[in-house]
């Protein structure tokens, strides 16, 4: 890819909250956490998990708890740290700060893949923990960290400013 088509994907990417009704495959899914799991990790700790939700019941049960997601998508990934597994790989540092940098860095993979392959995606953590823990049967060690929502885009949302680069950017000092 070239430099100016990658900067292209990175700008056109916009947060979807609402969707066509076409429903997703699962190999599309599928790809989206292959995707995720080529992100980078603290300690190479991996201890994400993805929960992919496309069953409708679910999806609407989750949504209800979704404010700024009027409409259950048709499907969603909740992206979920294993304490566990980080605290083991990783430490402290790792349970504290690193497991949702990585995470982070997941959800972006899967964001701008997602775009690449024409489809909306938005990251949402505004929910409730346990309502998304009892749906999706968490074990106690995984928590859920961040929701991103699914579909083929029902809206082309124009894209929110962004803040000016002399008021972000530092050379040499702050
Ligand atoms: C960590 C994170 C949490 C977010 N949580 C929510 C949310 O709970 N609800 C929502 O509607 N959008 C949420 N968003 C989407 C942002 O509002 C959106 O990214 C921002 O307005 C910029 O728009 P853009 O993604 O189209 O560039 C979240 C984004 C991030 C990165």
């Amino acid at each position: 890819m070239e430099e100016k088509q990658m900067m292209a994907v990175l700008q056109g990417r916009r947060s979807i909250r609402r969707f066509s009704a076409q429903p997703l495959a699962r190999e599309l899914l599928t790809q989206l956490v292959v995707a995720a799991c080529w992100a980078p990790s603290g300690s190479n700790a991996q201890a994400w998990q993805y929960v992919a939700v496309d069953d409708p019941e679910k999806l609407a049960r989750l949504t209800a708890f979704l404010p700024g997601v009027q409409a259950p998508p048709p499907a969603l990934i909740c992206l979920c740290l294993d304490r566990e597994r980080e605290t083991a790989r990783a430490g402290q540092l790792g349970e504290e700060v690193l497991g949702v940098m990585d995470l982070s860095m997941a959800a972006q993979n899967i964001m701008l893949y997602a775009h690449c392959l024409g489809l909306g995606s938005c990251a949402v953590r505004g929910f409730h923990p346990t309502v998304v823990r009892t749906a999706l049967a968490l074990p106690p060690q995984v928590t859920p960290e961040l929701i991103i929502v699914l579909g083929y885009p029902a809206q082309q949302p124009k894209a929110p400013a962004r803040r000016p680069l002399e008021e972000v950017l530092h050379w040499n000092v702050y």
